[in-house]
């Protein structure tokens, strides 16, 4: 079975990612499956929003490691970027059921989304810093802008996790729900969606984004450079190395 399942129902999109047996990891395969599932989104105005879900114990585990170890240099035009740059750009209402853990670009590909449902056992974390890597998908812009600076520290320089409650707090999240509902309750608001006037909601959007996409798509383009260096450093080697080994990274030496 393949590791994101497209289906189309009621003039809804929902991609689930399902990669259970690596927490939903997600490859450069599966970034590419998401950006190409967008683009064919955007195109056909059968499709009026997009549902993005995961399982109800594990939203994902962010980026496939062994892609970070092994992978090829990514750059802007990998699939990686694909997809952020399509959800970043995406025209027409992207809703999210997000429970369990949400690592990397499980939390900052929320921060893309019109609107997200959590599980009570949602846990939000951006560890870029315990990976020897810097901030993707524009999150260091989005993340201060709507959490405010001192939690977005704690979120992106500690890389503490944070939970359901304090992400409806910051306003990430819209709405906490059992975890056996929060892929029931984001379909059912994405149908709500799709009975409205498509040419509505995509002027809507495309006036509340107004002026911050190109802030968002540069700072995206910004930190990715980094982020493409700072994968061949030892600092990250050393983070992926040990947790395909399970023991802790020794950062003394770098
Ligand atoms: N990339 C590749 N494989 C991953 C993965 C990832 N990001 N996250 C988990 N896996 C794999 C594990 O290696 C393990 O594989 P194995 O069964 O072949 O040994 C399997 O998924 C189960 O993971 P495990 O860590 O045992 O599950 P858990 O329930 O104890 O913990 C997480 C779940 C998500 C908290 C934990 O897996 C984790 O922290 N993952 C890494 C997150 C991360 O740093 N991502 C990068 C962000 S930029």
């Amino acid at each position: 079975m393949s590791d994101i399942l497209i289906d189309t129902a009621a003039g809804v999109m929902t991609l689930t990612i399902n990669r259970l047996d690596k927490k939903n990891s997600l490859t450069q395969a599966m970034y590419g499956a998401m950006a190409d599932a967008l683009n064919q989104a955007a195109a056909d105005a059968a499709v009026r929003a997009v549902v993005l879900q995961g399982h109800e114990t594990i939203f994902s585990a962010g980026n496939d490691i062994g892609d970070f170890l092994n992978g090829p240099t990514s750059t802007l035009e990998s699939p990686v970027y694909r997809f952020l740059q399509g959800i970043a750009q995406f025209p027409k209402p992207l809703v999210a059921a997000v429970c369990g853990p949400a690592v990397g670009v499980g939390t900052t590909l929320l921060f893309h989304c019109d609107l997200v449902y959590a599980g009570d056992n949602a846990a939000f974390s951006m560890p870029f810093v315990n990976l020897g890597l810097c901030p993707e998908a524009a999150s260091s812009l989005l993340v201060p802008q709507m959490m405010g600076y001192h939690r977005a520290a704690e979120a992106l320089l500690l890389g503490e996790p944070f939970m359901a409650e304090a992400a409806m707090e910051v306003g990430l999240v819209n709405r906490v729900v059992p975890p056996t509902e929060a892929n029931a309750v984001a379909q059912a608001q994405a149908r709500k969606l799709a009975a409205k006037p498509l040419s509505s909601l995509v002027e809507t959007k495309r006036f509340m984004k107004k002026g911050q996409t190109s802030l968002v798509l540069a700072q995206m383009a910004e930190e990715g450079a980094s982020f493409g260096r700072m994968l061949r450093e030892p600092a990250a080697r050393e983070a992926f190395t040990a947790f395909m080994e399970k023991r802790k990274p020794d950062f003394s030496k770098v």
